[in-house]
């Protein structure tokens, strides 16, 4: 079924969506994005979006290309448009089309192109994955320095993916100077007893709106958190692993090159903070 999307102020049949071959994003990754994911009809953590969207814009000088209000709204009409149960609103914002190629940034006559496009993925709650888990391997790091801006440049995530599937496993964490940063499209953490280890906020990884959620329903079932840097070694013998994002929730990793995290099973602590994810956002959801 062809899909409605939404280009700069327009809702398009898919086929007639188009953007310029001089649009910055296209010819240097010049733009930022946000995956929300939508449940029941409605919009998961919706306002933690919204605030990433805008400090990504921010980093990097791009205009908002609308009110906040205008796109709740847009977000809204593409669920509407699209009758989406269960899947995901993928929106992205770029420096625009100056009209030629250029290494300089436009003047801001120059307007920000604003795409979005639902996915529908019918049991994304209830996904398989989720009982089973997540089998991962290690790749070296070697993503810029700004990690914390959701730019569109995931040429090597992309990669990482794609070495996951080349050695039989489901995704990769990435490793820098002996650490681990964070998934391909996903922020890591590992389980020890009643505490849960992920990397600090730093411009190494991607401020996830999952994770900010998942820390603090933690917190609250009384959950010690530490966050700082860990190795694969000691998440190997952690007890558990776990991997989130808007686009898996909370997703249980049962292996880490090759050695079985402590059963080798979806661990209760995973299990048990995906179903208050779960919970709660629904709850919230708008
Ligand atoms: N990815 N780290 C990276 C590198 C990511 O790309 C993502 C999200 C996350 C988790 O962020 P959040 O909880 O806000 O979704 C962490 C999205 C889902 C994607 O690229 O499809």
């Amino acid at each position: 079924m062809s899909r409605t999307v939404y280009v700069n102020g327009d809702y398009l049949p898919e086929a007639e969506a188009k953007v310029s071959i001089f649009d910055r994003g296209f010819l240097m990754a010049d733009g930022v994005y946000e995956v929300t994911s939508v449940l029941g009809g409605k919009l998961i953590d919706f306002d933690g979006h919204l605030k990433r969207l805008h400090r990504s814009l921010g980093e990097l000088g791009i205009a908002a290309p609308c009110s906040d209000d205008d796109l709740l709204a847009m977000h809204r009409a593409l669920i509407e448009k699209n009758a989406i149960d269960e899947g995901m609103i993928y929106l992205q914002v770029t420096r625009g089309n100056p009209g030629d190629r250029s290494f300089v940034f436009p003047d801001a006559s120059v307007k920000p192109t604003l795409i979005a496009f639902t996915q529908n993925i019918p049991n994304l709650a209830d996904a398989p994955a989720a009982k089973t888990g997540f089998k991962v391997i290690s790749i070296p790091d070697i993503r810029w320095g700004r990690r914390d801006i959701k730019t569109v440049q995931l040429l090597y995530p992309s990669m990482g993916k794609m070495m996951a599937k080349k050695a039989g496993v489901d995704d990769s964490w990435f490793v820098e100077d002996g650490a681990v940063t964070e998934g391909t499209s996903n922020n890591a953490y590992i389980v020890k007893g009643n505490k849960i280890i992920t990397r600090q906020l730093t411009s190494d990884i991607l401020h996830g709106i999952t994770r900010a959620s998942v820390l603090r329903f933690a917190a609250e079932a009384q959950f010690e958190v530490e966050e700082r840097p860990f190795t694969i070694a000691e998440a190997q013998a952690a007890d558990e692993a776990f991997s989130t994002a808007a686009s898996i929730f909370v997703m249980p990793v049962v292996e880490i090159d090759g050695a079985a995290i402590g059963t080798g099973k979806p661990g209760p602590v995973a299990t048990r903070l995906r179903e208050i994810y779960l919970d709660e956002m629904r709850k919230a959801a708008l």
